[in-house]
């Protein structure tokens, strides 16, 4: 195969920062991808429906008048988040998903959850109205492995959730895990999991034999190899409950690149192509756009894009430049390992 249409895919996780730094990376998105959801850890953190809408607006305004995007709004759950304005933003149409970052667990998620039974009524509030949960699911317990964070965080946090409020909806953010798929898979009811490019295509190695690799740490971190193998064949084999959310998460290089680097993966410009290669190595083309394209509409109960996009295999390896430049300074694009051949026509 050397060409495939799909329709136009979205991406269910991503993060835009603000400022200078939103300007510099929101067109590698608003380009290729429809709508995607955006998360809210920015300094400070976006926590009411007015943050959110002002932010919303700030994304508008940055983006290229060419393109035509969608971002679908999120809003970072605290332990003072108040259920009448979840639920008003909700019913506005301007909130997709409230977000829960445990305190601790990642970038900017000091203002997260620490006492979950202080966060139940908000909880109870969206399960009423039938608003998903977007979890960053690892434990911060210091005693418990950086590795082990998210099957603890399974057992000891989601599953109880789950079964104390059976009706919210629960997307389980970058899965990393054969435990995190599995759970996903065997759930019946009001689970999904979102899966980034990069984790379908590092494992622990890449990070740490032969040198230490920042632009390969992210959070939750890449896992041992059969975990990857997992995540590839949840992603490629079309089961429904699992869809693309890229987790693209540009730093400046200095801020990556130093004694105490930051977690994330800059992949928006190159997800697509990055994708296509590894659908294509696992023979699974004919699922890409279920992956990228229809499982995550369905799951947030939107329709799936009406444009179409055409991927095609160039004859010659694609090049994406090393690191893009943006008003906060240079971001390094996420290299795969692999050259891809394919591009995203147009
Ligand atoms: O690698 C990550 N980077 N994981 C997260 O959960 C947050 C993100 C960021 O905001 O940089
Ligand atoms: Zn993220």
């Amino acid at each position: 195969m050397t060409s495939l249409t799909i329709r136009r895919p979205d991406d269910w996780h991503l993060h835009l920062r603000d400022g200078a730094m939103l300007a510099g990376v929101l067109p590698y998105t608003s380009r290729h991808f429809a709508r995607a959801i955006i998360m809210p850890n920015l300094v400070p953190p976006v926590v009411t429906t007015v943050d959110a809408r002002a932010y919303r607006d700030r994304i508008l305004a940055a983006m290229p008048e060419s393109h035509s995007f969608e971002p679908l709004m999120t809003l970072y759950l605290t332990e003072g988040t108040s259920p009448d304005d979840v639920e008003e933003g909700a019913k506005s149409g301007l909130i997709t998903a409230v977000k829960l970052y445990p305190a601790g667990a990642t970038t900017n998620s000091q203002s997260g959850v620490r006492n979950f039974e202080n966060a139940m009524p908000v909880l109870e509030r969206m399960a009423r109205i039938g608003l998903p949960l977007c979890v960053h699911g690892e434990v911060t317990t210091p005693e418990v492995d950086i590795f082990d964070r998210e099957a603890v965080f399974i057992e000891t946090v989601l599953d109880p959730l789950r079964r104390r409020l059976p009706e919210l909806r629960i997307t389980m953010e970058h899965v990393t895990t054969k435990d995190g798929v599995d759970y996903i898979d065997q759930s019946e009811t009001n689970l999904a999991g979102s899966i980034t490019t990069h984790h379908l295509i590092i494992n622990r190695n890449n990070i740490l034999v032969g040198g230490i690799r920042p632009h390969y740490y992210c959070l939750p971190v890449a896992k041992r190899e059969y975990h990857r193998q997992a995540l590839r064949r949840a992603a490629t084999t079309g089961n429904p409950k699992f869809f693309l959310g890229t987790d693209s998460a540009p730093h400046v290089d200095p801020l990556k690149e130093c004694a105490c680097g930051c977690a994330g993966c800059f992949t928006s410009i190159n997800t697509l192509s990055c994708l296509a290669h590894v659908f294509e190595e696992e023979q699974a083309l004919d699922r890409l756009e279920a992956f990228a394209s229809l499982n995550g509409p369905a799951w947030y109960g939107l329709a799936p894009n009406a444009e179409k996009i055409t991927l095609v295999k160039r004859d010659a390896p694609v090049e994406f430049p090393t690191r893009v430049e943006t008003g906060d300074g240079p971001v390094t694009v996420f290299d795969p390992i692999f050259k891809s051949h394919w591009d995203v026509e147009g």
